[in-house]
């Protein structure tokens, strides 16, 4: 059910995590689906509800630098430098892991993935708890990632007690995920906070190779993040061969027009990263939804946001090539 963001709903949901229960709620980058990261249960049963393979470890969600040395062990003073930089925010760190967070969050990993988001619902939620949340995003495995409590609904909303909704995440991408171990930093998912503004920080972030059956990060597997209509990048298909009233365009801004198309949408009128980040997967969502055989995607400049929205979209192709 979709609840109000209010404090009677917030108290109900933290009441349901206290016990083992799991909840949807809303954050900056994406709806996430939360439970106790210090409760193997809970956290079991967000991998049922997902249908998500057991090798894909969870981002643990706090909301203060006390929690933060709970969970993980933090000596590293590039890791403090950023995240006092970045935190509340679309950041991610994986960092060596402390003993209250059970194996299932990790994957069996000595590492935990670990955000303080910056959403207010999410933080109240999070602080009413008084937990640290496992919480990946509250989509079934392999599908678009919601950023509204009725795409929540759509895919997962017989499942689940509890949505809290925020409306429209601000950011609309997954938060950045980049791993420090040694003296390296190495990137494991492009998201909502733009590499180089964490290289200006910590210096040069290291590119992981993505073409690996079981990766660290399912940002990393080949194909992810998919809609149910099969979806191709505009500049690749042949469009001689497409039925345009059966095909909807995904424009990047407003400099073509697809009007002969059965629909189109824009990511953002005047081209701008953050806007285009934000319509992404709402966007997707609404065209997913219509009766239609094809989507066809502009490309995006794959600078700033623009990489992790490239991400996206190539993955989504990917899985119908
Ligand atoms: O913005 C976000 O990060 C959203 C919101 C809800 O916070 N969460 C999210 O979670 O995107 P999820 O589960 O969809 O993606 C989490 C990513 C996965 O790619 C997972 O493999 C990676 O984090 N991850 C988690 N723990 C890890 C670890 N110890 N080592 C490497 N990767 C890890
Ligand atoms: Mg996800």
């Amino acid at each position: 059910m979709i609840l109000k963001p209010n404090e009677e709903n917030i108290i109900k949901a933290a009441g349901a995590l206290i016990k083992g229960d799991i909840v949807a709620f809303p954050t900056e980058t994406v709806y996430g689906l939360g439970g106790d990261a210090t409760n193997p249960i809970a956290v079991s049963k967000i991998f049922e509800v997902k249908e998500r393979p057991s090798f894909n470890p969870l981002i643990v969600h706090i909301t203060n630098f006390e929690q933060f040395e709970k969970v993980a062990v933090v000596t590293d003073d590039r890791v403090k430098l950023l995240v006092n930089k970045f935190w509340p925010g679309p950041l991610t760190v994986v960092l060596p892991k402390r003993d209250v967070i059970p194996d299932i969050v990790t994957a069996g990993h000595e590492t935990v993935a670990v955000r303080m988001p910056a959403n207010e619902i999410a933080r109240k939620l999070i602080d009413q708890s008084g937990k640290p949340i496992a919480a990946p995003s509250a989509n079934a495995f392999g599908f678009l990632s919601p950023t509204k409590a009725e795409h929540v609904e759509k895919q997962l909303g017989g499942k689940i007690e509890i949505i809290i909704d925020g409306g429209n995440s601000s950011v609309g991408v997954e938060s950045t995920i980049v791993e420090f171990r040694d003296e390296k930093s190495i990137l494991l998912r492009p998201g909502g906070l733009a590499i180089d503004e964490i290289e200006k920080v910590v210096g040069p972030v290291e590119h992981k190779s993505q073409n690996t059956a079981k990766p660290k990060a399912p940002g990393m597997l080949l194909h992810h993040y998919a809609p149910k209509v099969k979806i191709h990048f505009i500049n690749e298909a042949d469009l001689s061969a497409v039925n345009k009233l059966r095909t909807a365009v995904l424009a990047f801004d407003n400099s073509r027009s697809y009007s002969e198309f059965h629909v189109n949408k824009i990511l953002s009128e005047t081209g701008e990263l953050h806007e285009a980040a934000a319509n992404l997967f709402k966007h997707l969502h609404t065209l997913e939804n219509e009766d239609i055989d094809l989507i066809l995607v502009e490309k995006v400049p794959e600078t700033g946001l623009g990489i992790a929205i490239m991400d996206r979209l190539s993955k989504a192709a990917n899985r119908y090539r």
